[in-house]
């Protein structure tokens, strides 16, 4: 058994070698004639010449060994019930709209967007796109209407699937009226969309000519058979939108081949789970680990994938370990967040299933304090294992990697660079290595390995500018996370670099809330910063200039212009990005050329030195800002 240390030592010396063997964990219709084509740096082409398929991977590849072996468990302790697919039941539903999908026109290399709730019919979506060829965009179900709109005209769909409603805590929550409503605002709307009725919504409008009923049409295409579209390695699966720091969500564009075999690598090396086997990831198909580690990589595995609707408190705070015990789960994994709302319950809750098949819980998203970590792994009598990745790379950066080497847990810290990443610690000043105990930024020389965004949809300029070109001197991907390295070589995550924020584990910018709170009509300007808050890690503060004064002279006036800009934020980006106060000032500390001083703004916010404020234009934006929190 080699160390992890030597792993990685080889993946980055050895970088053909390396991939060369992990490709050959998955299936290839057609053999790469290259590892790695690097000849335009920084976009790094994987297996180039290679021809696969997710969905052969995911899906086909498994029929023969395991066809009647559960793939998919759906679980939904909102509408009470629970759906299992076997490998062939599988292959038969994604074949089923995979047919749908081409009578309704989509062609490989067309995008389909996804906006769907935590059901069986979005798994089977995605891996139809996958099989076809087409490129998947799934949108969160959380994002209101202009959001969608947005995706919509930088994807251009030429079909959107959804569904009448989804559910939490036993509410519906309306989907398709969102769909309309975003087509209405979208300039590129797609021809067709495909909606898959739960029974949620009654009164489901229908668009005549558009809307298409997916149990009506599906009735038509039983006996369909699909074959897989064959794609070079490097061609896109999937587009996903990510938060950054301007206003405009960046589509983070995956490829086939190096997507498939980064993920079949991280389930052997980091998550050690095995065909067979079961997993559990708490996460939603809207998010980057739903894609990759509900969907994609314990298919891949050939492993049964546990889809969960609901929330891991209803019916109790047991619901969770219920379902490791009575799938027998081996790997979990979740976010810190929803760990500290059930630190908040009942600790028998834990003690009451058997969690014998359980040999880790990983969790990633966002920082993972120290009592969390202590409580939980405490609690389940296994390694909880702290990893840290993001949208971009797809699958992680710094874990623990059980698979290759048992190395002992350091609490609050992800522990070690994954094979692959090329990691380093650079000082903002002039990009130089930090030291041991140095806060630095968290930057990957290229080539990125196979997996992470091949660049950002339509807008290869963007990619590079925004990802490359944080250091005039050194070509580097900088991750926009704050990381230290201690004298054992342990890292931890001190934080984003940039106006990103992370609300329960989801990821928002806050030039985004900034624009949509500004979208109420009496806003002026704001500023939004991120403050820590205990359960959810951080939330959304917003500080703004109203145009109209004459009704804030009162604490109700005050209060009906914050309700309005919360419902306004609601309308615009989803309640998720709504900020837990809004206080009015009558203008924002910014610097003499302009730039609202967010950091300063937060740490104060955080009861932390503000900082340097001598750049400040007119110091009583400061004080005002001071007197609204009540501070002296
Ligand atoms: O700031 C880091 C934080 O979440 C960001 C990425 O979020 P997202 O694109 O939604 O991808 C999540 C994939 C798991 C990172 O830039 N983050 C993620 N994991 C951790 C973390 N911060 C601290 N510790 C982690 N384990």
């Amino acid at each position: 058994m080699t160390t992890v240390r030597e792993f990685h030592r080889r993946s980055i010396a050895d970088r053909d070698g390396f991939w060369r063997e992990e490709a050959r964990r998955i299936d290839w219709h057609k053999p790469f004639s290259q590892v790695l084509d690097y000849s335009r740096p920084p976009f790094a082409k994987w297996f180039v010449g290679g021809e696969t398929n997710l969905c052969h991977n995911a899906v086909d590849r498994h029929l023969a060994a395991r066809g009647d072996q559960t793939a998919l468990v759906w679980i939904s302790t909102e509408v009470d019930q629970v759906k299992s697919y076997s490998y062939r039941e599988l292959h038969r539903e994604v074949n089923r709209v995979a047919a749908m999908m081409q009578s309704l026109g989509v062609k490989r290399g067309d995008r389909v967007i996804v906006y769907m709730p935590m059901i069986p019919e979005s798994c089977f979506a995605i891996l139809a796109c996958a099989r076809i060829g087409a490129v998947h965009s799934v949108v969160f179900g959380g994002f209101a209407a202009a959001s969608l709109a947005a995706r919509i005209d930088d994807a251009k769909p030429s079909l959107m699937i959804t569904a009448d409603g989804g559910s939490r805590m036993g509410k519906a929550i309306l989907y398709k009226n969102l769909v309309d409503d975003s087509i209405r605002l979208a300039k590129f709307p797609p021809r067709k969309v495909l909606i898959f009725r739960r029974g949620l919504d009654a009164d489901m409008p229908h668009v005549p000519e558009r809307d298409v009923d997916w149990a009506e049409f599906a009735s038509k295409q039983k006996a369909a058979d699909v074959p897989c579209a064959w794609l070079e390695s490097n061609e896109p699966s999937y587009i996903l939108y990510t938060s950054g720091t301007t206003g405009k969500p960046k589509g983070v564009q995956r490829d086939v081949g190096g997507y498939a075999v980064a993920l079949a690598a991280s389930m052997k090396h980091i998550y050690c789970g095995d065909a067979g086997e079961t997993m559990f990831t708490t996460s939603d198909i809207g998010w980057v680990v739903g894609h990759s580690y509900i969907i994609y990589a314990p298919l891949i595995a050939g492993m049964t994938t546990i889809m969960y609707e609901g929330v891991p408190i209803r019916p109790d705070a047991g619901v969770w370990w219920k379902i490791v015990q009575d799938y027998r789960v081996s790997v979990m994994f979740s976010a810190p967040t929803a760990i500290r709302v059930l630190k908040k319950q009942d600790p028998a809750f834990l003690r009451k299933y058997d969690l014998s098949s359980l040999r880790h819980l990983f969790l990633a998203g966002e920082p993972l304090d120290e009592p969390t970590h202590v409580w939980i792994q405490e609690a389940l009598g296994r390694p909880v294992v702290d990893h840290y990745w993001q949208t971009e790379t797809g699958w992680p950066i710094l874990s623990a990697m059980p698979g290759v080497e048992k190395t002992p847990n350091k609490f609050g810290s992800p522990s070690f660079p994954v094979y692959g990443y090329d990691l380093q610690l650079l000082r903002e000043s002039d990009a130089s290595e930090a030291g041991a105990d140095e806060k630095a930024v968290v930057a990957v020389v290229p080539p990125l390995p196979p997996g992470c965004m091949s660049t950002i949809w339509g807008d290869d300029e963007r990619f590079v500018k925004t990802y490359f070109s944080t250091f005039s001197k050194k070509l580097v991907y900088t991750t926009f996370d704050w990381g230290i390295r201690d004298k054992d070589g342990y890292y931890f995550i001190l934080g984003r670099t940039d106006d990103v924020i992370n609300v329960a584990g989801h990821r928002l910018g806050t030039r985004e809330i900034e624009e949509a709170v500004s979208m109420h009509p009496n806003i002026a300007e704001c500023a939004v910063v991120g403050v820590a808050d205990e359960l959810k890690g951080q939330m959304p503060l917003a500080f703004a200039v109203a145009k109209d004064t004459s009704l804030l002279g009162t604490e109700k006036g005050k209060k009906d212009l914050e309700r309005e800009v919360m419902e306004t934020v609601d309308r615009q980006l989803g309640a998720i990005g709504r900020p837990r106060a809004v206080h009015f000032v009558t203008l924002l500390p910014k610097t003499r050329s302009g730039k609202t001083l967010r950091r300063s703004i937060a740490a104060l916010a955080e009861g932390r030195d503000p900082g340097d404020l001598t750049t400040i234009e007119d110091p009583a934006a400061h004080k005002q800002i001071k007197d609204r929190l009540g501070l002296k």
